[in-house]
């Protein structure tokens, strides 16, 4: 896998369109404060950062003073092998410079602060060393990574068995049920259309796209973990 051709995680998603937008609006985490999410060509806020910068970035969720940087923090990323991470740094630099048009910075208000003083934004726990991807195949555990990379677990939680409303939105469900009384190639199918078995769409909320982009070998490693026992 190399996430320099597949940019599916939220960072090369944003940094592909070029601009800025208020993730306020595509995620609603409005009453505690604005997040934007930041312009990454090299026209935008990363045209300071050494790649080691932001390797860390990605890492650790910190920005380029060590002060940590909102949601990503909160995001599984730093799970990603330090050979995904370099390609992702080599990607975000072959971007074509784009103008910044929207606010930049997290702009936490009060509630937010406390909220995270409180513990009650989530936080993944701090990754030591050098981290190596599993091994590509048709396995759960290639899968799993799979599943981090193309920002499942970001919303469906770790074991991607759903997430209960919170602070950050309302309740995710969990799609193994559904997942189970699927065929690979059905499931394939589903993740390519956007349409689940029933001619029934998914929502906006669902962003489907992450998958479609994804070749079959990806796919059936994806259907293969969220087939598996929970562990
Ligand atoms: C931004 C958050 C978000 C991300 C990222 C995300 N999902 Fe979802 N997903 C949702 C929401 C919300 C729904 C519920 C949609 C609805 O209301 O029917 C959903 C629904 C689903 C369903 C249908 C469940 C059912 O029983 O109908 C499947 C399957 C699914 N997601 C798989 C995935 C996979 C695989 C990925 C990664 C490629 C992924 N999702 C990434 C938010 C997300």
């Amino acid at each position: 896998m190399a996430l320099a051709q597949k940019p599916l995680v939220e960072l090369g998603r944003v940094a592909q369109h070029g601009e800025a937008r208020p993730a306020v609006q595509a995620e609603g985490f409005g009453f505690i404060g604005q997040l934007a999410t930041e312009n990454l060509t090299p026209a935008g806020k990363l045209a300071g950062y050494t790649d080691g910068e932001i390797f860390r970035a990605l890492r650790h969720g910190v920005d380029q003073k060590g002060h940590a940087l909102g949601m990503m923090g909160a995001l599984p990323y730093r799970q990603l092998s330090d050979d995904d991470l370099q390609s992702l740094v080599a990607y975000l630099r072959s971007l074509p410079p784009a103008a910044t048009t929207g606010p930049t910075g997290d702009r936490i208000n009060f509630v937010g602060l406390a909220m995270v003083g409180a513990g009650m934004l989530p936080s993944e726990p701090p990754v030591d060393g050098v981290v190596t991807a599993p091994p590509r195949g048709q396995t759960a555990e290639y899968g799993r990574y799979v599943a981090t990379f193309g920002e499942c677990r970001g919303c469906h939680g770790p074991d991607m068995t759903g997430t209960p409303a919170s602070a950050l939105g309302p309740a995710i469900p969990d799609p193994r049920p559904l997942v189970s009384t699927l065929s690979q190639a059905q499931f394939i199918e589903m993740m390519r259309s956007g349409v689940r078995p029933g001619d029934d769409p998914f929502p906006a909320t669902m962003p489907w796209q992450n998958a479609a982009a994804m070749d079959d070998h990806d796919l059936a490693a994806l259907y293969t973990y969220m087939t598996a026992p929970v562990e």
